[in-house]
């Protein structure tokens, strides 16, 4: 079966193609980066049009890519949630469009189930179940994984995800948007144990995150220790573009891994917990090479064996919902026309 998967759900507009659940026939993916960039974060009416702009020529792409045209495609999958809802809209409106042109079935995909599965792209997939966290812009969560339909939530967090805290405080440091990959790779150079930042470990029992505390601690880090008195905002002296201050990857260096020690542990936790051995990270934070280490020690040392996808499919991506896609759309065949978008509802049990 031909699976066409689309994917709008934040600043991405991103098209893919598979084939039987295992070949990846297409993939593309079109950044807005460049356009969000210079406000620190995405900005939602800006990457609705954008959207607008891209979803056409992002799915045309990925058909060519593959060598079909629509009349091969057997069944469309597109994200309807959770994330901006204009953005969502536009993806969603587009894949019914298609649906409707070419009378070829369709579904929707919660961009979460998207994520927890993007690990089966990789070479080596872990069979079910697996626990799995889901660490992006948008999400910090923690997911038992028990085939490809169903995923029960054990925890998640309660203000603001792990990616956010990145760009947070990538804005801070003023380091450009994304803040992720800007702040892990100053962190190389750091020395993780300079500075200790605060660790959020919650109930002794629960696996929910909080971020929003370390965001606040390296802001009264930087505006005490770092700025003269009296001034608290402008970082432009410590974090010149071409050679920032050494106390700047130390700042990077001891922030990620605060982060990615709470991230690590509690994964590895409820693996022990819910006595499932394999362990899968994904959601852009998983492309971390420090998360990815981390865990992978301390998975291993547990006797879990730890996966993660490769880079390209952390991020957001439509090769992940084609996948999703590819799971469902047997069974399910056709969505009506009226199927609707959601920005929030968290994915549990099944979907
Ligand atoms: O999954 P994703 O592409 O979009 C959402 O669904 O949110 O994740 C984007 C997030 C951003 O917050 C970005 O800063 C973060 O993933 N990220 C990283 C890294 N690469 C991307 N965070 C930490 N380290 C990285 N290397
Ligand atoms: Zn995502």
């Amino acid at each position: 079966m031909i699976i066409l998967g689309i994917e709008s759900s934040c600043d991405e507009t991103a098209a893919a193609v598979m084939e039987n659940n295992d070949r990846l026939l297409a993939d593309v993916v079109n950044s807005q980066i460049e356009v969000h960039g210079k406000y620190g974060g995405v900005v939602p009416e800006l990457a609705s049009r954008k959207h607008m702009e891209n979803i056409h020529p992002v799915v045309t792409e990925a058909l060519n890519q593959a060598g079909i045209t629509l009349k091969q495609v057997e069944g469309i999958a597109v994200t309807r949630g959770p994330g901006l809802i204009g953005s969502l809209l536009i993806g969603v409106s587009y894949a019914k469009a298609l649906a409707m042109v070419g009378n070829i079935p369709y579904t929707g995909i919660d961009h979460m189930a998207g994520h927890l599965l993007s690990v089966l792209l990789s070479e080596q997939k872990p069979s079910f179940p697996y626990i799995a966290l889901v660490a992006s812009g948008g999400h910090s969560s923690i997911y038992a994984v028990y085939d490809s339909r169903r995923f029960k939530l054990i925890g998640q967090t309660r203000d603001d995800a792990a990616g956010e805290a990145f760009d947070k405080v990538a804005k801070i440091l003023d380091l450009g948007y994304p803040g992720g990959p800007a702040i892990s790779k100053l962190a190389e150079n750091g020395n993780p144990e300079k500075i200790f930042f605060p660790r959020s470990w919650l109930e002794p029992d629960s696996f929910d995150f909080s971020f929003s505390g370390i965001k606040t601690a390296v802001a009264n880090y930087v505006n005490t220790r770092i700025m003269p008195a009296g001034r608290s905002t402008g970082t432009e002296s410590i974090t010149h573009r071409d050679a920032p201050a050494p106390i700047v990857h130390d700042i990077c260096a001891s922030f990620q891994e605060a982060v990615i020690d709470v991230l690590a542990e509690k994964t590895i936790k409820a693996a022990l917990q819910y006595k499932i051995n394999n362990v899968v990270l994904c959601g852009g934070v998983a492309a971390n090479r420090r998360l990815r280490k981390l865990t992978g020690e301390r998975g291993s040392e547990a006797g879990l064996e730890v996966f993660m996808p490769p880079v390209q499919y952390c991020t957001d991506n439509a090769a992940m919902i084609a996948l999703a896609g590819s799971f469902l759309l047997p069974e399910k065949g056709l969505y009506s026309y009226d199927m609707d978008v959601y920005s929030r509802v968290a994915l549990n049990e099944r979907i």
